[in-house]
C-alpha cells in the first residue's frame, strides 16, 4: 500500500507539480490535502505548459484525482481551471470531498483588507479567512454548498457577519445575501456532480496495494505550525497534513519525498536567511523564470540552505529529495551553499523559527558547472551530468543526510534524471 507524500522542502514553488506528474505514471490516484487556489503547479507535457491551482497535477496523465477535506475550495477558480484544461484536451477525472470548506468572495475581500493592516504578502485568494472560518466554526462546507436550502441558511448567517467585519476594517465591500446566494448557487450546480465521499475510496485503494500520491502545496517553511510564522500560509503543508487533510491514517503513509530547488526562492514577506541581493539574484530569477504562477510576483532568490532542509527533513520525515532546476545554475563559476548559521548562541546546524530572523548563513563556495546539454527525448543518466553538478549533489547529500533520488534539469518530463 504505497501512500507517497510529495512535500515542498523550502518556501513553495520547488517544482512539486513536475514531480507529481512524473510519478503519476506509476500511481493510481493523486490527492490534494491542503491549501487552495493559492498554489501554482506547473506541468510541462505533450508540448504544452499546464498551470494548475486546485486540480491535482495527476490530472495531466489522466489519473484519478481527489480534492481532500483539508483543501479550501474556490468554486469559481475550479470551474475556470476545469474549462481551461478541457480546452487543452484534458478532462480530469476528479472527486471533491463534501468536507472541504468553500471560499467565497467575502473571504477574498477580507484577505485583501487584512493585508492592508498587517502585511504577510498573501496571494489574496481568501485562504487565511477561509481557514479562520473553518477553525472558528463559521465555515461553509461543500456538503452545505451543494444543497440550496442549506447554502441559503448558512449565507444568511455569514454574509451579514462578514459585511460587518469588513466595514469595521474600513472596506466598502457590501454584497447582498441574495446576490451572493444567486452567484454561488449557480456555481454549486456545476460542482455538485464532482462531490463524493472520498475517504472510503482512498483508504480502500491503499488497502488494495494501490499507489496514492498525496500532493502537497506551498512548502514546509510556509506551514502554519512549522514555518516562519506569521509569514506562512494558513494550512498544514507538511507531511502530517496529508492525514488530517484526507482521512488517511498515518500508518498508511509509506514514503515522503522532499522537493527542493538547487537554490531557494520565496514569494511574499518573511525571513529568508540565504537571500541574495543584486545581480546574481536577478540573473537566477530571469534564468529560472522565478515569477509566481498564481500572482506573477517576482520571487526572492537565495542560495541552497542545508540547515533549512535538515529541519524540513525532520518535520516531514523524508530521507529522499528531488533536486529541481539544476539547469538554472549552469554557467555560474561559483555557487554558494549554506552549511550552518551563526546565531547569538553560536553555530547552529538546523533551521529554527526562533532564530530565522537573525541567523547569519555560513557558506561553503563550490565550483559551478557548464551547460548540461540537451537530452533529445532520451533518458539522461546521472553519470552524463557535468562533474560540477554531480559534486554539488554529493555535497547536498552529505550536508542534509538525504539521498537525492531525482535531479531535474529542465521543465519537461524527459529532463528528469532518476538515480538508480
Ligand atoms: P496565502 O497562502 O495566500 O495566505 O499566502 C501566505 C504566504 O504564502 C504568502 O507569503 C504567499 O506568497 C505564500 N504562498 C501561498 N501559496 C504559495 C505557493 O503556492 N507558492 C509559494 N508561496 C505561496
Amino acid at each position: 500500500m504505497p501512500g507517497i507524500v510529495i512535500v515542498g522542502a523550502q518556501f513553495g514553488d520547488e517544482g512539486k507539480g513536475k514531480i507529481v506528474d512524473y510519478l503519476s505514471e506509476n500511481a493510481d490516484s493523486i490527492v490534494r490535502y491542503q491549501g487552495g487556489a493559492n498554489a501554482g503547479h506547473t506541468v510541462v507535457a505533450n508540448n504544452k505548459k499546464y498551470k494548475l491551482h486546485l486540480i491535482p497535477s495527476g490530472a495531466i496523465s489522466g489519473k484519478k484525482c481527489y480534492i481532500g477535506n483539508g483543501v479550501v475550495f474556490d468554486p469559481e477558480a475550479f470551474i475556470e481551471e476545469l474549462e481551461t484544461l478541457k480546452k487543452d484536451g484534458i478532462n480530469p477525472n476528479i472527486m471533491i470531498s463534501p468536507l472541504c470548506h468553500v471560499i467565497f468572495d467575502f473571504h477574498k475581500a477580507l484577505d485583501e483588507t487584512e493585508e492592508k493592516e498587517r502585511k504577510v504578502g498573501t496571494t489574496k485568494k481568501g485562504i487565511g479567512p477561509a481557514y479562520t472560518d473553518k477553525i472558528s466554526r463559521h465555515g461553509i462546507r461543500m456538503c452545505d454548498f451543494v444543497d440550496d436550502s442549506r447554502l441559503r441558511k448558512r449565507l444568511s448567517e455569514e454574509v451579514r457577519r462578514k459585511c460587518k467585519m469588513l466595514k469595521s476594517y474600513g472596506s466598502d465591500y457590501n454584497a447582498s445575501e441574495d446576490a451572493v446566494f444567486k452567484k454561488y448557487s449557480e456555481l454549486s450546480k456545476k460542482i455538485s456532480p464532482f462531490v463524493h465521499h472520498i475517504i472510503g475510496d482512498l483508504n480502500a485503494q491503499l488497502d488494495e496495494g494501490k499507489t496514492v500520491i498525496f500532493e502537497g502545496a506551498q512548502g514546509s517553511l510556509l506551514d502554519v505550525d512549522f514555518g516562519t510564522y506569521p509569514y506562512v500560509t494558513s494550512s498544514s503543508s507538511c507531511a502530517g497534513g496529508a492525514c488530517t487533510g484526507t482521512g488517511v491514517p498515518p500508518m498508511k503513509i509509506t514514503k515522503c519525498i522532499g522537493i527542493a530547488k538547487a537554490y531557494c526562492t520565496r514569494v511574499g514577506e518573511g525571513p529568508f536567511p540565504t537571500e541574495i541581493s543584486g545581480n546574481v539574484g536577478e540573473m537566477i530569477r530571469e534564468r529560472g523564470s522565478e515569477y509566481g504562477t498564481t500572482t506573477g510576483r517576482p520571487r526572492r532568490i537565495g542560495w541552497f540552505d542545508a540547515p533549512m532542509i535538515r529541519y524540513s527533513s525532520m518535520v516531514n520525515g523524508f530521507r529522499e529529495i528531488a533536486l529541481m532546476k539544476a539547469d538554472v545554475l549552469c554557467g555560474m563559476k561559483k555557487i554558494k551553499v549554506c552549511i550552518q548559521y551563526e546565531t547569538s548562541e553560536g553555530a547552529v546546524k538546523r533551521f529554527s523559527s526562533a532564530t530565522a530572523e537573525t541567523a547569519k548563513p555560513v557558506y561553503q563556495e563550490v565550483d559551478g558547472w557548464e551547460e548540461i546539454g540537451g537530452c533529445n527525448g532520451a533518458e539522461k543518466s546521472f553519470e552524463s551530468l557535468p562533474k560540477g553538478l554531480r559534486d554539488y549533489v554529493s555535497l547536498i547529500e552529505k550536508l542534509t543526510g538525504c539521498k537525492i533520488s531525482i535531479v531535474s534539469v529542465g521543465a519537461s518530463r524527459e529532463e528528469t534524471v532518476v538515480r538508480k
